[in-house]
């Protein structure tokens, strides 16, 4: 079953193209008048001031990607809550406010009893505070999609991997249909704006596919070089800020190595103090709105003798310079580039684990679902 993979995490990694490609086929269209296809009813759009997601773990990564494309795209205020936290401290109750639970399995404990919560406080209210339920997820079926109205199908077939990866993309690929969908009925972006971001995802399976013919083996031997590392830092800032929270995570679940994520500029507040040379930093550097910002952060760490890895396009000389090793990946346009910056983190996380033979698919203390509290 694992088709010649070592793992199903490595199958599921390889089996990413595969599923933006189910994703593009099920949320686009080729019809100009009505691009794209979530069908979703016009009663969880109608006078939307607010959008909330409730989330746990990589689930919750993908959410604060969400939010960046929701309020770029269509300007619409998104908050992101942990599921845990939020079922014991609910923001207050807010008018026109789309409620979204994003969870891959559809039963982690916490995020469908924060959303039970949110529909039990709203419901019998007054109409503009009345319950606006949409679920993302991999199973339809799920317990999710009894308890809500709507749901957005991700596409991304059953993941074996406690470790989640083609998931992970495919909730990304639902929230670009989400928000551009959004942003199309807001008309914050133009018919043409849109169609270019369209064109550019319909992109995004062949580039995903160069950065693993790329980096394999690449990856792999750089792996070696980390048998010994006690700690890692990511850093990345805007929509590449949690990608270096997931690239933490995945190293953390399967390598058991320490691992922070941080957003680029909050180093200088603290955590530099942690870097030396024993220390690597990954920095997730594409060329945008940030780059010249995430640059500099990556040369302070470098001056404190970390050796820095950057998650950067190939051909970009002055970025690479700085960097001591190299996880190249295309320059596509910043919006989309959490499609391909995370694949070379997800590939870096299995190669150090396999390296020190570890369970890479079922890691200690971990499930695949977390159905209890
Ligand atoms: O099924 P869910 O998406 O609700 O799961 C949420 C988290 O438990 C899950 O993403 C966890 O963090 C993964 N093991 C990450 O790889």
């Amino acid at each position: 079953e694992k088709q010649g993979f070592k793992h199903f995490m490595l199958k599921e990694i390889y089996e990413q193209p595969g599923v933006v490609r189910a994703c593009l086929e099920a949320y686009f269209t080729n019809d100009p008048s009505s691009p794209i296809n979530l069908s979703l009813p016009v009663e969880l759009y109608v006078d939307l001031e607010q959008i909330q997601i409730l989330a746990c773990g990589t689930s919750w990564h993908a959410a604060l990607i969400g939010k960046y494309l929701i309020e770029q795209l269509a300007g619409i205020p998104t908050q992101v809550h942990y599921a845990s936290e939020f079922r014991y401290a609910p923001s207050p109750l807010t008018a026109n406010t789309l409620t979204i639970g994003v969870t891959q399995s559809g039963e982690t404990a916490d995020t469908l009893a924060a959303l039970a919560m949110e529909k039990e406080r709203r419901s019998g209210r007054e109409l503009k505070y009345q319950p606006r339920l949409l679920g993302i997820t991999n199973r339809p079926e799920s317990t999710l999609g009894e308890m809500v109205s709507q749901i957005i199908d991700i596409h991304g077939g059953l993941e074996i991997g406690v470790a989640a990866t083609k998931t992970f993309i495919a909730q990304l690929m639902a929230f670009y249909a989400l928000a551009l969908d959004l942003a199309y009925r807001r008309q914050t972006i133009s018919p043409d704006q849109l169609e270019e971001i369209i064109t550019s995802l319909r992109q995004i399976p062949k580039e995903i596919e160069a950065t693993l013919e790329r980096q394999e083996n690449l990856i792999e031997q750089l792996a070696h070089d980390f048998a010994e590392t006690t700690d890692f830092i990511f850093v990345g800032r805007g929509i590449n800020f949690p990608i270096a929270l997931e690239g933490a995570l995945k190293l953390k679940e399967i390598s058991y190595i320490h691992a922070e994520g941080y957003p680029a500029g909050e180093m200088k507040h603290g955590p530099i103090a942690l870097l030396d040379a024993k220390v690597p930093v990954v920095a997730i550097a594409m060329p945008g709105n940030v780059y010249e910002k995430v640059i500099s952060n990556a040369q302070e760490a470098k001056a404190r003798d970390s050796r820095l890895i950057g998650v950067t396009p190939v051909n970009d000389g002055e970025a690479a310079e700085i960097f001591n090793d190299l996880l190249p990946v295309s320059n596509v346009d910043e919006l989309l580039s959490p499609i391909l910056t995370v694949i070379p983190l997800q590939l870096l996380a299995y190669h150090i684990a396999a390296r020190r033979g570890l369970d890479v698919d079922q890691p200690r203390n971990l499930a695949k679902s977390v159905t209890v509290e």
